[in-house]
């Protein structure tokens, strides 16, 4: 055996050198690592800017198909029900449905996976999300009806999504009375 300068037996001495130099190397790495880490997160930050990156020039509503597409054979427009003249804040039934004048199909390869309503009262500019309203396959049929109180005079909006054949709506009047 080779003594070592400390009085170490060699083989010892070599192992403790290479733990030594394994965990500078490991320390080294890891500042390297956080460094990195820190750059990216800046640069990430800084085009993080909705105007930096672009504004996306498609928006979903040209997306939405909309009723005249299947006019007089509608499979995936909503058909919404609701009385044209309502008492402000007074519930009333609106019915929406999808495939009223020619069924959709309704199995788990093809079928209408939800259907959404929404309100939009004269002079507001936002929607409302009055209700949604989700499917199982072959189990639930695209129907609903549910009351709804609206304080002004709005539109309804209804949403269908189909599977396959995507987002198809409708809208129609309903006038309040105070
Ligand atoms: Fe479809």
């Amino acid at each position: 055996m080779r003594p070592s300068p400390h009085g170490l037996e060699w083989n010892t001495f070599r192992v403790l050198i290479t733990f030594v130099y394994t965990l500078e190397e490991i320390v080294e790495r890891r500042k390297a690592l956080v460094n990195a880490a820190g750059i990216a997160g800046l640069s990430a930050l800084a085009t993080s800017s909705l105007y930096a990156q672009g504004i996306g020039k498609t928006r979903l509503g040209n997306a939405i198909i909309p009723p005249e597409k299947e006019q007089g054979k509608e499979k995936h427009v909503p058909f919404i029900d609701a009385p044209r003249s309502v008492k402000a804040g007074e519930p009333f039934s609106v019915t929406v449905e999808v495939g009223r004048v020619v069924p959709h199909p309704n199995t788990v390869e093809h079928h209408i996976a939800w259907i959404q309503l929404y309100a939009l009262a004269e002079g507001s500019p936002a929607l409302v999300n009055v209700g949604t309203f989700e499917f199982a396959p072959t189990y639930g049929a695209p129907k609903v009806t549910f009351p709804v109180m609206l304080q002004k005079t709005s539109t309804l909006l209804a949403l269908g999504y189909c599977n396959i054949h995507g987002l198809w709506d409708n809208s129609i009047e309903v006038s309040v009375q105070a």
